[in-house]
């Protein structure tokens, strides 16, 4: 039933290396635990479960609660001639103390001569420095659609039992198990509970809601639902021309053909010109699921858990592969980098490294939307080759440019580009931002409508008049970015900008 490489087997693999120490990181004890007596069973060996509050749970489900300290069941573990496997739940309270690390130390080199093992089993990751080199981490993957079909099955049989309606069609159910990935085991199956008994029926729209609030309450990662698409994005032709054609890289035919998976893209640019609206956008144009990880959030949480949010998006990311993982403003969370080393305890480092080796080694098909307007806070190992496929520079948006965002955001609020001369607006607005002809909209609406008046070109005019863009205040920092763009990094337009004498001019290439 587990697939190759999955966490069970992995689990399984070390086991018969004899390693002494495995660290299972996972919120699904029962699961976990589940999986693990499967696995025992079938190699003959005695299972033994340790908790603080009830001792250690042996083989015949009776408890030895004298061995509730996390010190005493150690030598006890040390000492038992069992052939066995002793899993330890939230161990890593104690990892810490200076007898247990110790203890850890010597005991992982005399398990190796026996036939017993250590799993800890935990929530969170906390290794000590002393520990790293003889603990083996596994991070248990969250459940594959075979496991969700099973779990569909179990609940439908029981209704059946009550003679109500049986389970999903086939069709169906593969969609609904689909939507279900990325969620525990009992997240699933409170969810499916849920749609029974709201609709009746495995509905995916009620499954894709709920998932949508419970990755939400990780505080770091949302499940996107995207309406955008390309057509919404103006301007930007190189980007659009790569994006669709690296979408077709992701079918299995690609891969026959020797393509590799696409990795991911980093977004450069100046703000408001479309690096968010492009990133939700491919989501829309590759149908695939988007998770966006606020990078910010990540750090801002007390140290301690910034790593386990990183790892937790990527395992939530990959479980629903094929998918995109958008990094928005990557460059909050990575900034500290160089004096992490004093400010946190090396934890950005710490965390910035997993993300990179992930990001080089990754077999799973997430491709990854990095967006940040701020290069100079980003380090440069993330600039290297190999980590993206392609990093790309959104410049401010040139003249054909800003009338087709004209277009865009009258059409967006249900307006023709008739009656207006979207051309000589998009000569007016040079050094305006994309956000901000989408604000010279809105605020001409707001005339239009506080007149009682349709919206005309005049109201347009006056918005125009009314902002000064962002590009005359951050002359200097765009420039910047320019300059440092020129050598490193491919423009998402083909149509050039170009500075003169102070005044931001564009140069038709
Ligand atoms: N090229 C564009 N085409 C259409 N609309 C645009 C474009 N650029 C910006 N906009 C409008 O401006 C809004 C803000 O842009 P967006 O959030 O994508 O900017 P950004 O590049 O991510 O900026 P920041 O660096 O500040 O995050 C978009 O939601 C969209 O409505
Ligand atoms: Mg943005």
């Amino acid at each position: 039933m587990q697939s190759e490489n999955s966490s069970a087997q992995k689990i399984e693999t070390l086991i018969r290396a004899r390693y002494p120490l495995i660290y299972v990181v996972s919120f699904e004890e029962g699961r976990v635990s589940r999986n693990l007596k499967l696995m025992t069973d079938a190699r003959k060996k005695e299972l033994a479960a340790w908790t603080i509050t009830a001792g250690l749970e042996t083989p015949d489900g009776s408890f030895i609660t004298e061995l509730k300290d996390p010190i005493k069941v150690l030598d006890y573990i040390l000492q038992s001639g069992a052939n066995g496997l002793f899993v330890l739940r939230d161990y890593h309270h104690y990892l810490n103390d200076p007898v247990v690390v110790r203890k850890l130390r010597d005991a992982a080199r005399e398990l190796k001569m026996t036939r017993k093992n250590i799993i800890f089993l935990s929530p969170v990751l906390k290794v000590p420095t002393e520990l790293e080199k003889e603990i083996a981490v596994i991070d248990y993957e969250l459940p594959d659609k075979e496991e969700l079909a099973l779990i569909i099955g179990k609940i439908s049989g029981s209704l059946d039992g009550r003679g109500q309606p049986a389970a999903a069609e086939c069709g169906r159910q593969e969609k609904i198990v689909e939507a279900a990935l990325g969620l525990t085991a009992e997240e699933a199956e409170n969810v499916f509970a849920k749609s029974l008994v709201q609709k009746g029926m495995f509905d995916v729209s009620i499954v894709l809601s709920e998932k949508e609030q419970i990755i939400r309450k990780s505080g770091v990662l949302e499940y996107y639902h995207t309406n955008e698409n390309m057509k919404e994005v103006g301007g930007l032709d190189e980007l659009k021309k790569w994006l669709v054609k690296r979408g077709k890289a992701f079918t299995p035919k690609a891969r026959e053909f020797g393509l590799p998976e696409p990795r991911g893209i980093l977004l450069l640019g100046i703000p408001g010109c479309g690096k968010s609206l492009t990133a939700k956008a491919i989501a829309g144009l590759w149908q695939l699921p988007l998770l966006k990880l606020d990078v910010g959030k990540v750090f801002s949480s007390y140290v301690g858990s910034s790593e386990e949010n990183v790892r937790r998006a990527i395992q939530t990311a990959e479980s629903i592969a094929p998918s995109i993982l958008w990094l928005d403003e990557m460059e909050k969370g990575f900034s500290g980098l160089s004096s992490s080393g004093m400010s946190d305890g090396g934890t950005t480092a710490r965390v910035f490294g997993t993300f990179l080796t992930w990001l080089q080694e990754k077999t799973t098909p997430v491709f990854v939307v990095a967006t940040s307007n701020n290069v100079s806070q980003l380090p440069p190992e993330l600039l290297r080759k190999g980590r993206f496929d392609e990093i790309f520079y959104v410049d401010l948006p040139a003249k054909d440019e800003r009338e087709e965002i004209f277009r865009i955001h009258l059409q967006k609020r249900g307006r023709g580009a008739e009656g207006f001369d979207l051309a000589a607006a998009a000569a007016k607005t040079g050094g305006f931002s994309g956000s901000e002809i989408e604000e010279v909209i809105v605020s001409a609406l707001y005339d239009a409508f506080d007149q009682d008046s349709e919206l005309l070109p005049r109201h347009i005019e006056a918005g125009i008049q009314a902002i000064i863009p962002l590009s005359q205040t951050m002359e200097e920092q765009i420039r910047g970015i320019r300059e440092w763009a020129k050598l490193r990094a491919r423009r998402a337009s083909s149509i050039r900008w170009e500075e003169e004498s102070g005044a931001v001019r564009q140069l038709e290439m």
